[in-house]
């Protein structure tokens, strides 16, 4: 069944990829698929290696989606180390890599409020109520900008699965609802949170801490687990649970809640008591650097 041989093609244009990903149909493979924006860590290489076990072929893609970033967000400086990232994918037995330029995406020509803008497209993916929550609050256009690359990254590569990482937990819960009411034919694969011995969620973003914030920022997962453990010990209390996780969180002077909730796990609601199963979502600023985690409580 593996297929790796050690060669990794670099493709760059949709057509490009659009052609192997048939030729490859026409034969009868499946095809497992990881999207990145790059700079991969063990927490995108955990993806990998369930996408390469799980399929005949494994396609990566690493695109810097400009549509995600807000104007006062880290577009420019959000780290691009492409060839060691090729080279951990190399490792990881990828067939393909799709990195494209965002000419290639996005061409030259488009709109923003009526004026010409080069490199936006007419036509975006909104997600109703899964993309203005939270993060999509927190990060006006972050999801609509996420909803639509990865439409146009399943048009694009065609793959029977794709993987998505539990760490973000909106964003898989937002391309599970695209998923379903747009009818891609594909099976989203959730993948558990890679994380750092003292807890802290492995992201990209962990490169701009200094070694204080660093250190400041495994709060998040001491509050996420001291959730976990009250809500075993019975404590249904929903108001009083965020009120701890929130006081653990920011025992931590360099750290900042900008939000922590207890939701259903589907809508990402918020509860008001705890009767079952329901996921804890996470925003804090550490300095000046902003990060999400999230973790499953209520469960027995
Ligand atoms: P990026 O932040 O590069 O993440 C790519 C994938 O890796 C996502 O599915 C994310 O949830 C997963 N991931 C990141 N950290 C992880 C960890 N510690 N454990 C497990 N999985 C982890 O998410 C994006 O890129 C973009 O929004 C993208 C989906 C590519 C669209 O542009």
């Amino acid at each position: 069944m593996m297929s790796f041989n050690g060669i990794m093609q670099i493709i760059e244009t949709p057509r490009d990829m659009q052609g192997l990903s048939a030729q490859w149909k026409r034969e009868n493979q499946t095809i497992g698929f990881v999207p990145t924006m790059g700079a991969l860590h063990e927490g995108h290489l955990e993806l990998c290696r369930h996408a390469r076990a799980n399929h005949e072929r494994f396609v990566a893609s690493i695109f810097v989606n400009p549509l995600q970033f807000g104007p006062n967000e880290d577009l420019q400086k959000y780290p691009r180390p492409f060839e060691r990232d090729c080279e951990l994918l190399r490792q990881t037995g990828c067939d393909a890599l799709f990195a494209p330029p965002r000419e290639a995406m996005y061409g030259t020509t488009g709109i923003t409020s009526g004026h010409a803008a080069p490199g936006v497209p007419h036509t975006f993916v909104e997600v109703a109520v899964l993309g203005d929550v939270w993060e999509g609050a927190a990060r006006p256009g972050h999801m609509r900008g996420v909803a639509t690359v990865v439409a146009k990254l399943f048009n694009i590569v065609c793959p029977t699965a794709a993987y998505f990482g539990e760490k973000d937990y909106q964003q898989l819960k937002l391309i599970e609802q695209m998923v379903r009411d747009l009818d891609f034919p594909l099976q989203i694969m959730p993948v558990p949170t890679v994380r750092e011995p003292d807890g802290l969620a492995l992201s990209s973003r962990n490169a701009y801490l200094s070694e204080p914030e660093r250190a400041a920022a495994a709060s998040l997962y001491r509050a996420l687990s001291k959730g976990r453990e009250l809500a075993a010990d019975g404590e249904k209390d929903v108001t009083e649970l965020g009120r701890i996780m929130q006081q653990v969180c920011e025992s931590e002077p360099l750290v900042s809640v900008q939000y922590i909730t207890i939701v259903d796990q589907q809508n990402l609601a918020p509860l008001h008591v705890l009767d079952g199963p329901a996921r804890v979502l996470i925003a804090a600023r550490v300095g000046d650097t902003r990060l999400i985690d999230n973790i499953e409580i209520g469960s027995h």
